[in-house]
């Protein structure tokens, strides 16, 4: 995604400068071209040096460099972006650009640009909430630029509250998804994700093999793609994405109340969770102990068809089903396509070498309701997810027309 895109770093002074080294190297890992501004304080805390050994880039510095200046350095900088994070940006630099003060490289090049801008803001907790400050933030704002909110925790000054720089890996989802064309906008995504746990007593539970990775790679595809997402996960061990609704269920029937509460809002249902079809008849109150018996007998009562209950009631929304399979993959997922009343069903077979369960790729065949097919080589699931929401804006497409 970020591969050949020309990213200008902006490294204002603060603490969490040294979280901007770690930033800049998921940017060369991910195969961006990055050229780094630092102010005079940013210098403070790390040395050009190090951004320039990373980068492979010359660090920036001075607004008035004459080797720079024979071509304009801070034009051709701002020229060049195809975006500009400012991370850390501190209380100052966000008040300068809002208060329309280019005295320094930065704030210059800031001022130069027509890129997008994403401020990533780390401060005390107190000047994060001072008035002013959240003026300023608000001024940037409503000219267009991007802010992201600070993250919560422990600060380096003492205090404890919102101010710190957010995760490096979550500022490179958000880079990610400012870079990535928005052809989702306007729709809301529910995706339902992992497995569900049926309680058997305090201690036990029945699951299966799901981890998530599937579901949890379509939310991030979509939100990328500028969807609002809301993601229903069962239990995995995933950290759910950056800047998406994420609510957390345990069994079926809580996973069936959350698809519920949120099933109107959106224009696009997934449901590639690996929903229990049964749960015990009577989960106990208190643990089963084993000296109670030699043969426990558990009775199985079925769970609710949450996708099948979305079928019977789907309005003008898409519907899309995943058919996890271990014999008859095409004719089983069909049958689920038809009964459920889905627009496309996704359907894996989980004893295939690269699909299904806990593994990082998948290999999926895509059915529609008018009875065409599609096969697809093992990819990974991130480009599976990217594969079934283009098929899915052809579906909208298609439909609009
Ligand atoms: O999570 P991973 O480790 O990445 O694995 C991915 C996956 C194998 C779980 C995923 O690719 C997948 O196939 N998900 C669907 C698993 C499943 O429950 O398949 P099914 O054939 O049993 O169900 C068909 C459809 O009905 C599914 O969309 C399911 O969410 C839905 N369903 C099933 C039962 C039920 N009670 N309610 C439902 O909504």
């Amino acid at each position: 995604m970020l591969k050949g895109k020309k990213i200008v770093l902006g490294v204002s002074g603060g603490i969490a400068v040294y979280k901007a080294v770690e930033l800049l190297r998921l940017y060369v890992k991910a195969g961006a071209d990055v050229f780094v501004i630092m102010t005079k304080n940013a210098q403070e805390f790390v040395t050009p040096l190090t951004f320039q050994t990373l980068s492979g880039n010359p660090v920036h510095t001075e607004l008035f460099d004459l080797f720079q200046e024979k071509e304009i350095g801070h034009i051709s900088l701002a020229d060049r972006a195809d975006l500009f994070v400012l991370a850390p940006a501190t209380a100052n630099l966000i008040g300068k650009v809002a208060g329309g003060i280019a005295d320094d490289l930065l704030t210059t090049t800031i001022m130069a640009t027509k890129a997008p801008v994403l401020f990533v803001p780390a401060m005390n907790v107190n000047m994060w909430e001072n008035p002013l400050y959240r003026q300023n933030e608000e001024k940037l704002k409503s000219v267009g630029y991007q802010v992201m909110e600070p993250a919560l925790g422990m600060l380096a000054c003492g205090w404890e509250g919102k101010g710190k720089l957010p995760d490096p890996a979550d500022i490179l989802a958000e880079t990610e998804r400012l870079l990535h064309p928005r052809d989702l906008a306007g729709e809301t995504v529910l995706v339902t994700a992992g497995p569900t746990r049926e309680e058997i007593d305090p201690v036990r539970y029945i699951s299966n093999y799901s981890s998530g990775k599937m579901g949890y790679a379509i939310a991030r595809a979509a939100f990328l793609r500028g969807a609002r997402v809301v993601l229903i996960s069962g239990p995995t061990c995933l950290v759910p994405p950056c800047g998406l609704e994420f609510h957390r269920v345990g069994s079926a029937r809580e996973m069936q109340q959350v698809v519920r509460q949120f099933a109107d809002e959106a224009s696009i249902l997934i449901k590639a969770a690996a929903v229990a079809d049964y749960r015990p008849a009577q989960a106990s109150l208190r643990k089963i102990k084993k000296e109670q018996t030699d043969n426990l007998q558990l009775t199985l009562e079925k769970n609710p068809d949450i996708l099948a209950e979305l079928g019977q009631n789907k309005g003008k929304r898409l519907l899309i089903g995943f058919a996890a399979e271990t014999d008859d993959l095409l004719e089983n997922a069909a049958r689920k396509l038809r009964d459920k009343n889905l627009d496309l069903i996704v359907a894996n077979d989980v004893t295939e070498a690269g699909a299904g369960f806990d593994v990082d790729t998948n290999v999926v065949r895509f059915l529609f309701a008018d009875g065409s097919r599609e096969a697809l080589p093992q990819m990974s699931k991130d480009e599976v997810a990217h594969a079934l929401l283009d098929r899915i804006k052809r579906l909208k497409e298609q439909r609009n027309n």
